[in-house]
C-alpha cells in the first residue's frame, strides 16, 4: 500500500474537526434496514444450496442425523484442526452431558499450513502418536476417532469427505479434492498407529451436537474465530438434493456462510476489497473476511494507513511494523476496545509496543479506537444477520439455543451484546426466544460424540 501522501486536492477527510470519523462511518455502519435485507436474501440462498450443488451457500449435508441423548458413555479420542490451532483429545463421556476431556494442544506453523500435505498428515499423526504415550496407551491397540476438520468438505459418509477449498491461510498440496480421511489413514498407518476414523465433522457440527449433549434445544453451532460458519439442524423434506436414505427425519446442515458474498448486500468497502485481492484466497469467503479473527485486525490495519496517507493520523507517520500484512492482530483490537482509560493508555501502550508507533496524541488513540469500534461493530452486526436467517429458515423462533464457539465470540469485547442488539432489531420480541451461548471446547467434543453415536 502507497504510504505516500495524496496531493492536497484530493485529500478525503475521514476525521471531523471534533474528531469523529463520518466517512468511514457511514462506510461501516450496517443499517436495520440493511440487515433485514440480508436476512432474507440468506434464506434464499440458504433454499437453493438445498435443492442443489454449485450455489453460494454450499449447504453440505453432514450425515449427521441423530443428535445424542446425554446418557451416551465411553472413551473417545479427537482430532480438531481448526484455523490456528491443532488438538488431540482424550474424551470421556459420563452420562448425564458431563464429559472430561483431556487435551494437547499445538500451534499449527505456517510452513505446515503452505507446505505438503503429506507433511501436514504426518504432523498430526505424531501429535497423535506423543499424546497416547502421555497417556500411558499403546498405539496398537484399536480405537475409534472422530476427526474434526474444519473446512469445506464434501462429505459422502460419516466418515468419509473431500475437501473442497482451503481457507484461513491453508494451502497444503495434495489436499484439494482428496478423501482427507484416506489421508490421515496413510499417515497413521505410517505411523504404526491403530485407528480408526468413525466421524469427520466440520467444527460448526461438532459444537452444535456437543452443546446439545447439555441443552437438547440447541439446534444451531456457530463458528466465530480464525473463521467463521455455522450448521443447524434441517428437515430432510426441505433438503431436495439430498439422494442418500428418505426415512430420516432430519439432518445437520454445514452451511458454509463464510462464502456468502452478495455484494449488493453486503457493505463491502475499499479496504476489505484491498484486503481481498491480497489474501490467499482472492473473492472467497467474502462474509468470513468481514467478520472472523483472521481478518478484523487486517481490516483496521488497511484504515490505519489509509488515515496516515491522508496526515490525519499520526502526524502521517508511518511505521514498517503498520505496513505489514497482517502486524495488526484482531488481539489488538479487543485490547484497544477493552480500554476506557481517559488517555487511552493502554491503546497507546499497543500502538508503541506492538506497532512501534511512538508520540501518539490522545485524539490519535481515540481514532484509532474508533476504527476498531466500527469494525468490530460491523462484524458483531452481519454475524448477528447470519443467526437470524437460520433461526428463520428452521421456523424455530419461539425457542432455540444458538451454541457459539471461537476467539472473537469469546474475547473480543460487546461482541455477543452487539449481536444481541442486532438480533432485538431483527427479530423483535421473537429474539428473546433465541439465546445466544458461548460453548467451548465443543468442536472436539463433538467430533467424540458423533463417533461414540456411530459407533453405537
Ligand atoms: C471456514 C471453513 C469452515 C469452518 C470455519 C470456522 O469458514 O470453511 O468449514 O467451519 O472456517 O472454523
Amino acid at each position: 500500500l502507497p504510504a505516500l501522501r495524496r496531493q492536497s486536492w484530493s485529500v478525503p477527510s475521514f476525521v471531523a474537526a471534533d474528531g469523529t470519523l463520518p466517512k468511514l462511518e457511514m462506510e461501516f455502519t450496517v443499517s436495520s434496514k440493511k440487515l433485514q435485507k440480508m436476512v432474507r436474501h440468506m434464506v434464499n440462498e440458504m433454499r437453493k444450496g438445498l435443492e442443489a450443488d454449485g450455489h453460494m451457500l454450499k449447504m453440505i449435508p453432514s450425515y449427521v442425523v441423530t443428535r445424542p441423548q446425554g446418557d451416551e458413555v465411553g472413551q473417545y479420542l479427537a482430532l480438531d484442526l481448526g484455523g490456528s490451532n491443532f488438538r488431540v483429545c482424550m474424551i470421556e463421556l459420563r452420562g448425564q452431558g458431563q464429559t472430561a476431556i483431556r487435551q494437547a494442544k499445538h500451534v499449527v506453523s505456517d510452513e505446515l499450513k503452505t507446505g505438503s500435505g503429506e507433511q501436514l498428515f504426518d504432523f498430526f499423526a505424531t501429535c497423535i502418536g506423543d499424546f497416547l504415550k502421555s497417556l500411558g496407551m499403546d498405539t496398537r491397540e484399536k480405537r475409534s476417532l472422530g476427526f474434526t476438520f474444519s473446512f469445506p468438505v464434501s462429505q459422502n459418509a460419516i466418515n468419509h469427505g473431500e475437501l473442497m477449498q482451503w481457507n484461513k491461510g491453508f494451502s497444503a498440496s495434495g489436499v484439494l479434492h482428496k478423501d482427507v480421511v484416506v489421508l490421515l489413514n496413510k499417515a497413521l498407518t505410517k505411523a504404526n498407529i491403530n485407528i480408526h476414523v468413525t466421524a469427520l465433522v466440520n467444527d460448526t457440527v461438532g459444537t452444535l451436537v456437543s452443546h446439545a449433549y447439555r441443552d437438547p434445544q440447541t439446534y444451531v453451532g456457530v463458528i466465530l474465530g480464525t473463521g467463521t460458519n455455522a450448521a443447524y439442524v434441517e428437515r430432510m423434506s426441505a433438503i431436495p438434493k439430498w439422494t442418500g436414505d428418505k426415512n430420516i427425519a432430519e439432518m445437520v446442515i454445514n452451511t458454509e456462510w463464510g462464502a456468502y458474498d452478495e455484494e449488493s448486500i453486503l457493505p463491502i468497502t475499499s479496504y476489505d476489497n484491498a484486503l481481498d485481492r491480497a489474501s490467499s484466497n482472492p473473492r472467497l469467503q467474502i462474509f468470513e473476511k468481514m467478520i472472523s479473527g483472521m481478518y478484523l485486525g487486517e481490516i483496521v490495519r488497511y484504515v490505519l494507513i489509509d488515515l496516515i496517507s491522508t496526515g490525519e493520523l499520526f502526524r502521517g507517520n508511518s511505521t514498517p511494523k503498520i505496513q505489514t500484512p497482517y502486524a495488526f492482530d484482531t488481539a489488538y483490537m479487543s485490547r484497544i476496545e477493552r480500554d476506557h482509560s481517559l488517555e487511552l493508555s493502554d491503546t497507546k501502550a499497543v500502538l508503541e509496543n506492538l506497532l512501534d508507533v511512538h508520540n501518539t496524541t490522545v485524539q490519535d488513540r481515540r481514532i484509532v479506537k474508533h476504527v476498531c469500534e466500527l469494525i468490530g461493530i460491523r462484524a458483531a452486526r452481519l454475524s448477528a444477520a447470519g443467526v437470524a436467517a437460520i433461526v428463520t429458515k428452521m421456523k424455530r423462533l419461539d425457542a432455540c439455543t444458538v451454541a457459539i464457539d471461537g476467539s472473537v465470540f469469546e474475547h473480543y469485547p460487546h461482541f455477543a451484546n452487539r449481536m444481541r442488539d442486532a438480533l432485538r432489531e431483527l427479530l423483535g420480541i421473537m429474539a428473546e426466544n433465541i439465546v445466544l451461548e458461548q460453548a467451548r471446547d465443543g468442536s472436539g467434543q463433538g467430533a467424540a460424540l458423533i463417533a461414540a453415536l456411530h459407533t453405537k
